[in-house]
């Protein structure tokens, strides 16, 4: 079955939206909802901060443990890991507290904790034909959008690429957020650009992350002024309709002039913000590029760039404007 070709859009957005300052108390109802003894996905810094503690301190007796053990970049085995040590403690529901790390790492668990096997086995896109196992999730970052978005970012160390794994039946059932502003208009993109999907920045961002391990935030927003100008004959109104968002006086000029003004706008505010404006500048080498333009081709991500991607050739002139 396929929709018709014909169709508009569709918008899928079927997470529950927890917000408020201390919404984080909560969480006992959400997952009494759901299920009824919890595994906690997170990571060591997290713990380190302290904030594992206050939500064990709110589980109480649903907690059935915890799983610390995610690493920046998540990868395949650390998924298979975890969902074994969820089934070890009979857990039914996932609550993940932390970055798109932690949060795509609850995902991929979700899925081997109700199909079984090896997330390498599930390397794709809506191969799934059932509800996986429920997730909510606590970002305690706000940028990933990962805790509305049917996609889950996985390392496969074999590969040296990070994977792409698509599917409806992975989107968290709840979202809490418990930290402000930031976190609704992260949430507001991850919607955005689920129903939209990606396109080249992504495609960098993951294909260098793989090559040289950068952390993904600080890719995507190195790539994006590159890949903004990259698209810009293609999309100029797009752009030009960033630039008025960014509060640029776009009266009076043509979409294209308008777009560069709105790319302009862009590399102020990352000035503003000190944001690495070069890869050279972040440990990436220059024969790293090659390769990674090579991966951003096969990368999901690339295929819903608004201007056609053609050839890695392509993509490593970006890499070489962004070094
Ligand atoms: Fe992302």
């Amino acid at each position: 079955m396929s929709y018709s070709p014909d169709l508009s859009f569709i918008y899928f957005a079927p997470t529950k939206v927890v917000y408020g300052v201390g919404s984080v108390s909560e969480l006992p109802m959400e997952v009494s909802n759901l299920g009824k003894r919890v595994v906690l996905v997170t990571d060591r810094g997290i713990c380190d901060a302290g904030l594992v503690d206050e939500v064990r301190d709110i589980l109480g007796d649903s907690l059935a443990g915890i799983f610390a053990d995610v690493p920046q970049d998540t990868g395949m085995e650390v998924c298979d890991r975890g969902a074994e040590y969820a089934g070890s403690v009979g857990a039914d529901v996932l609550v993940s507290l932390g970055g798109g790390s932690v949060i795509d790492t609850a995902k991929g668990m979700s899925i081997i904790m109700t199909e079984g096997g090896s997330l390498s086995d599930f390397q794709g896109m809506q191969m799934l034909t059932r509800p996986q196992t429920p997730h909510i999730v606590i970002p305690t970052t706000a940028g990933t959008g990962s805790e509305v978005t049917s996609a889950a970012v996985v390392l496969n160390r074999e590969q040296g690429q990070k994977i792409i794994i698509y599917e409806y039946h992975i989107t968290p059932r709840v979202a809490i957020l418990d930290r402000g502003q930031m976190q609704v208009a992260a949430l507001l993109a991850g919607w955005a650009f689920s129903n939209a999907l990606l396109g080249l920045v992504h495609a960098m961002a993951h294909s260098i992350g793989a090559v040289r391990g950068i952390p993904h935030g600080l890719a995507n927003g190195l790539f994006l002024p590159h890949v903004m100008r990259f698209n810009l004959e293609e999309v100029p109104g797009l752009t030009a309709d960033i630039a008025e968002a960014l509060g640029v006086n776009i009266h009076g000029m043509a979409p294209l002039e308008a777009g560069k003004a709105g790319i302009a706008a862009i590399e102020a505010l990352q000035d503003r913000i000190r944001l690495p404006r070069r890869l050279r500048d972040i440990g990436v080498q220059e024969e790293d590029l090659k390769k990674a333009a090579e991966l951003a081709m096969s990368d999901g991500s690339v295929v819903y760039n608004p201007r056609m991607v053609l050839s890695s050739d392509e993509v490593l002139e970006v890499y070489r404007k962004a070094y």
